[in-house]
């Protein structure tokens, strides 16, 4: 073990310290924003198009290793990165470490193309981001494996993949496509069925807010209505302006600028549900003492006035424990900083790749198309303009219904057949409409998390968790146990 170890340590660091070497005046800029202490970037050389073999074009990408617990003949962990920097945090946080100290896992993190500082090309151009797509992160993963398998000498020891989210249906995808590589799979929250249109994402919503607080979204409701009627008249700019701390004075020239206004207030709402009372301040993410129960309490304070007033009391205690002084409602500014395809860009951290992966392959749109949930005024058709604003005329409802239609053909959507893959999903968190809920069959399994939030069982334990969640962990524990051992 001694020897392995040594190895791995020689092999990774030389080769962190190569590429730090030759990309650091590139990377200087881009440091991700929460940096753990002691856990060195290390990088792989990959192949840019998996499905050209004439194309031999190579890049870096980054990737972490935690080689605390590997035992000898242990398992290798492989947590899949998603839509945004790959937060080292994972590499001293979080459940999968504790199912790999006690199964002797080998434990690395692969950042997922085009995010963070993993970059293929030169820019974010539209023509380069044709090698952004869910299949070229999968290969990525393929040839990971295979290259660090002879590189670190880890011969026949047995990979789990993990992710979640997005990266959930990665892990999913990644034990259906490359089964031979791929011994078993944590799917947490992952939306393995990509849908144009999502509007029961606020359907959920409303059902979350409900759940203990049966008047809470019928409140939000009423508040809503009120801003729509503000909306109506100019001289109520100044008011809305000051009430949701718009960082410019609210301007209206288009129906886009409206639904942007009224997105940009709804979403403090979607993630106050979709991370309700979860554990992730180890990430460094702010705001998590805001609750749906903090919420739902203000929206039921009739001391604060009228629902308008009550949600307005809401969106500012967001806005404090957030520690963010103002909202950006401008439609044009957001489009001016997707558009930037700049490494060091606005919206490079992972805003312009994992939008433009919604125009071409997932959809996902949480639009306002439904009646059964709170908020007005993003429909659908607002979604898909940001495609071809943002991107250009060449997208629009159908190329994008083509491309999500092709998605579902390509994996299965949620008729995924598979073997050895868990599916955790919170019952709160809106994502779970789009994943799998039931068992499917005697070794792919879901779990069904009442009262829990987006990922949750990911994260390390916590007193005061919803109880359902250290059942999972042991649940996936015990499972992956029984997998390793046949
Ligand atoms: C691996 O994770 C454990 C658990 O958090 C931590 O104590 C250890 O320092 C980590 N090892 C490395 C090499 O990062
Ligand atoms: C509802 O109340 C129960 C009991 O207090 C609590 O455990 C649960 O987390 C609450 N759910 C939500 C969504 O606030
Ligand atoms: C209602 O809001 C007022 C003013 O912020 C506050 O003093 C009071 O404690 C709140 N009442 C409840 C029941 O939370
Ligand atoms: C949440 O925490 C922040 C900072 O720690 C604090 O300023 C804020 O008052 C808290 N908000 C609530 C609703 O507890
Ligand atoms: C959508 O775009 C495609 C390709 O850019 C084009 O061929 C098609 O005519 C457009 N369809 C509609 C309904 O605009
Ligand atoms: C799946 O099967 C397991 C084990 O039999 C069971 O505990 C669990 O409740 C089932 N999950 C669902 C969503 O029915």
């Amino acid at each position: 073990m001694a020897a392995v170890q040594l190895l791995l340590l020689l092999l990774l660091c030389w080769e962190a310290a190569l590429c730090r070497a030759f990309t650091f005046v590139k990377l200087y800029h881009k440091k991700p924003a929460e940096p753990v202490d002691s856990v060195p970037d290390c990088w792989f050389l990959q192949k840019l198009d998996h499905f050209n073999g004439a194309d031999s074009r190579n890049w870096m990408q980054r990737f972490f290793v935690n080689d605390s617990f590997m035992q000898p003949g242990g398992p290798v962990f492989l947590m899949i990165g998603g839509e945004g920097p790959a937060n080292p945090a994972w590499m001293k946080y979080g459940s999968w470490l504790t199912f790999a100290e006690k199964l002797g896992a080998l434990c690395l993190m692969l950042e997922h193309r085009f995010y963070g500082l993993s970059h293929p090309t030169k820019d974010m151009s539209v023509e380069n981001l044709r090698y952004l797509s869910s299949r070229q992160a999968l290969a990525d993963i393929a040839h990971f494996q295979t290259v660090m398998t002879k590189q670190l000498k880890l011969g026949d020891r047995k990979w789990v993949v993990f992710g979640g989210s997005y990266p959930g249906s990665l892990a999913a995808w990644y034990r259906l496509k490359y089964p031979h590589l791929a011994y078993a799979a944590v799917a947490s929250s992952a939306p393995v069925n990509a849908v144009v249109n999502f509007p029961e994402y606020l359907e959920v919503v409303q059902n979350s807010l409900a759940r203990n607080h049966s008047a809470c979204p019928k409140a939000m409701k009423l508040a809503s209505d009120s801003i729509l009627e503000l909306l109506q008249y100019k001289e109520n700019y100044k008011k809305l302006t000051e009430d949701f701390r718009l960082c410019k004075l609210l301007q209206l020239q288009s129906d886009m600028d409206i639904s942007f206004f009224l997105d940009s207030i709804a979403e403090y709402m979607m993630d106050i549900v979709q991370y309700n009372n979860d554990n992730r301040e180890f990430e460094g993410v702010k705001g998590g003492n805001v609750t749906i129960q903090v919420v739902c309490d203000i929206m039921d304070n009739e001391s604060l006035g009228a629902p308008y007033d009550q949600f307005v009391v809401v969106i500012q205690t967001i806005l404090n424990a957030l520690g963010q002084k103002c909202i950006d409602a401008q439609y044009k500014n957001f489009v001016q900083e997707m558009r930037d395809d700049s490494w060091e860009g606005p919206a490079s951290q992972g805003g312009r790749q994992w939008v433009y992966q919604t125009c071409t392959e997932f959809g996902f749109f949480q639009s306002t198309d439904s009646d059964s949930q709170p908020f007005s005024g993003f429909p659908l058709s607002y979604h898909i303009q940001q495609c071809s604003d943002i991107y250009g005329s060449a997208f629009n409802l159908s190329t994008v219904t083509d491309a999500v239609q092709q998605t579902n053909e390509y994996y299965g959507g949620f008729g995924i057949k598979s073997s050895r893959i868990i599916f955790p999903n919170g019952l709160i968190d809106p994502w779970h409409a789009l994943g799998i809920n039931s068992n499917l069959s005697s070794d792919c399994f879901a779990i069904q998390m009442e009262d829990a939030a987006h990922c949750a069982d990911m994260y390390p334990e916590r007193p005061g968790e919803p109880s359902v969640l250290p059942m999972a962990r042991n649940f996936i524990f015990q499972l992956l146990t029984k997998w390793l051992q046949s």
